[in-house]
């Protein structure tokens, strides 16, 4: 559930006229929702509330401050995947005693800051990492908590690209090699074992694959635990879906459910870091039509936003839902015909949608691109030289926009010339 909601054939953000922003910021732009953003946080802590834990929002699903800002004033941590996150999540007034850094390649630079700002875990993915962690920590005079990734494998059944507890993937340390790593860990003096971690990837709209996983690393903590290792935690990782199309994911209570039925006799505490399905369905990409046109009898919507903005239906062929914002056409409802949605770049991957039914759109009409708060701002490019596009948070009747459009003398700011091009010759 969200709070985009057509109101008398028109778009609402909340309260707010979806046009009105796009009058008052042009297009495109991304449009948050805080109460769509803090029901879906409410609702996923309400299932769990059984299963004593805490919630690190995955930072790398929307990582803008006001995002960031709202969650963690509700309550959650941080899962983070580089220095740059995870100065955003301090940034955002997110304690560092709630961050927990992922990721298999993580820097000693990294380690270093994140050490230094005193977070509260590192997941390790492999044996030099844990070993390069080791070393960084002495170095400052800290210790490291650390709990290792287990790649289950298991095989989430989502896209191939977003699928990473299959022994092929290159997360985590398969079992049971890890057992090793484990023992390895215990003969350190600068990190201490604090648990065991997983995530087999993101948008996941079956049970069964988290059940599995569940299991498979319930009977890793015990006989972890046989091995003399202290596990207090347990990290599940994120990967439940949200309904782009027609897809039926599991409620945040049925994942609680298998949460409780797989993991409850182990006293674990118990660490979720769901991204998408907090933020994914409080955001849309905002759109203008530029033209429509015919390409041997199939009708083509050109619209402002391109890839470069949302790169998800290029990247993974992912379908997103794609609404007019006024469906109160001067001449009544009309049938909507199939339509591919396109953006301006120079790619055929450049489409949002394929055979897609739209009404009969004229230039100037704005179209929202809905499901976009998660995976969509974060993953923009400034390809083809586009300016990085606005993201609004909309809250009740009021909006801001939290990040202003890039300016073209931004885009070109960073960039200088060799010498050998302005005259004043190279060395060598
Ligand atoms: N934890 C770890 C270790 C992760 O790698 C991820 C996502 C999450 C949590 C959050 O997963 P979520 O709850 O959002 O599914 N760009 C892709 C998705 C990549 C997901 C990467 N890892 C997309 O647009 O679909």
């Amino acid at each position: 559930m969200d709070h985009f909601n057509h109101r008398g054939g028109e778009l609402f953000a909340e309260d707010v006229p979806v046009a009105r922003i796009a009058a008052e910021v042009g297009t495109p732009f991304y449009c948050y929702s805080d109460a769509t953003l803090r029901r879906h946080y409410r609702v996923l802590k309400e299932a769990l509330a059984g299963a004593p834990g805490s919630i690190c929002y995955a930072v790398k699903a929307n990582s803008n401050l006001a995002v960031l800002r709202t969650l963690g004033e509700m309550g959650a941590g941080a899962d983070v995947v580089s220095e740059g996150e995870l100065r955003r999540a301090l940034a955002a007034g997110i304690p560092p005693e709630r961050v927990i850094f992922e990721g298999p390649g993580k820097t000693r630079a990294e380690m270093a800051f994140a050490l230094t700002a005193g977070i509260d875990q590192f997941n390790i993915e492999s044996d030099a990492e844990l070993v390069a962690l080791d070393d960084v920590a002495r170095g400052w005079g800290k210790v490291a908590n650390i709990a290792v990734r287990i790649n289950p494998n298991v095989d989430a059944h989502s896209l191939d690209g977003i699928s990473t507890g299959r022994k092929r993937d290159k997360f985590g340390i398969l079992w049971p090699a890890a057992r090793a790593t484990y023992r390895v860990a215990a003969g350190l003096a600068s990190v201490k074992v604090a648990g065991v971690a997983m995530h087999i990837g993101s948008q996941i709209t079956d049970t069964l694959p988290f059940e599995r996983a569940f299991r498979v690393v319930a009977e890793i903590v015990e006989t972890l635990r046989a091995d003399g290792h202290d596990i207090r935690r347990l990290d599940l990782g994120g990967g439940l879906g949200v309904p782009y199309t027609d897809e039926r994911p599991p409620s945040p209570a049925e994942y609680a459910r298998a949460v409780l039925r797989e993991t409850q006799n182990l006293g674990c505490e118990l660490v979720f870091q769901p991204g998408r399905m907090l933020v994914a369905n409080a955001g849309i990409l905002v759109t203008r039509v530029t033209y429509e046109k015919d390409a041997a009898g199939v009708r083509m919507v050109i619209v402002d936003a391109g890839m470069n903005d949302l790169v998800r239906p290029a990247m993974y062929k992912a379908k997103h839902t794609i609404v007019p914002v006024r469906t109160d056409g001067a001449q009544g409802p009309v049938k909507p015909t199939p339509a591919d949605v396109v953006g301006p770049i120079c790619e055929t991957s450049d489409t949002f949608a394929k055979d897609w039914p739209l009404p009969p759109t004229a230039p100037g009409d704005l179209l929202a691109i809905r499901t976009a708060g998660a995976y969509g701002a974060v993953m923009a490019s400034n390809y083809n030289t586009r300016p990085l596009v606005p993201e609004v948070m909309v809250r009740g009747n009021e909006f801001a926009v939290v990040r202003p459009r890039q300016t073209y003398e931004s885009l070109l700011a960073g960039e200088t010339l060799p010498p050998w091009l302005t005259g004043g010759g190279g060395v060598g």
